[in-house]
């Protein structure tokens, strides 16, 4: 499967959307880099780092449900740390409602919101996701 730099458009929001995933702050950053496979020229899944210094935010995780269970899921995870790892990227955080288990699963640990570095607190992520239904996930990437 081959993963590739995708920008917002139209096509990724509609997946976004569908998957009830934030799309209000896609262009809002210059820090945003997104990744999607494709089958027959449309996008199957799409994966986002948003960068803050050394660290950054995983986000926008979304396959399309005819598609799931296949593994897609986590090679995109793996390809996103790939290519943090690449930007000098030191830790990935993510908040998640709905896919906890996914990420422990790759690696990743919870932990209190309140420990987040100040740049990922602010983002519109952290901000738009209830404190009480999200957990905050961390993972270290090795050099
Ligand atoms: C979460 C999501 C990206 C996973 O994609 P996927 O391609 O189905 O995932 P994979 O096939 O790589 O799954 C790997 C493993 O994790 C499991 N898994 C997948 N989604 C899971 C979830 N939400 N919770 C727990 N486990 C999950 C799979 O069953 C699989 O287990 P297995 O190895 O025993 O078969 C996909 O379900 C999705 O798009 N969900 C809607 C959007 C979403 O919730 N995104 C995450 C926001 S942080």
């Amino acid at each position: 499967m081959e993963f590739v730099p995708v920008s917002p458009d139209a096509e990724m929001r509609e997946l976004l959307k569908r998957c009830d995933l934030l799309v209000s702050d896609l262009d809002s950053s210059d820090s945003l880099f997104f990744y999607g496979c494709h089958s027959n020229g449309n996008i199957t899944g799409v994966v986002g780092l948003e960068i803050h210094g050394t660290v950054a935010l995983i986000r926008s995780l979304a396959v399309t449900s005819n598609i799931r269970g296949l593994g897609v899921g986590r090679l995109l995870v793996q390809f996103a740390e790939e290519m943090a790892r690449k930007k000098g990227i030191e830790s990935l955080f993510l908040l998640t409602t709905t896919a906890s288990n996914f990420f422990e699963r790759l690696g990743y640990m919870h932990h209190q919101r309140d420990s987040a570095p100040e740049s990922i607190k602010t983002t519109a992520q952290f901000s738009g996701l209830c404190p009480a239904s999200s957990c905050f996930m961390s993972k270290q990437l090795s050099s």
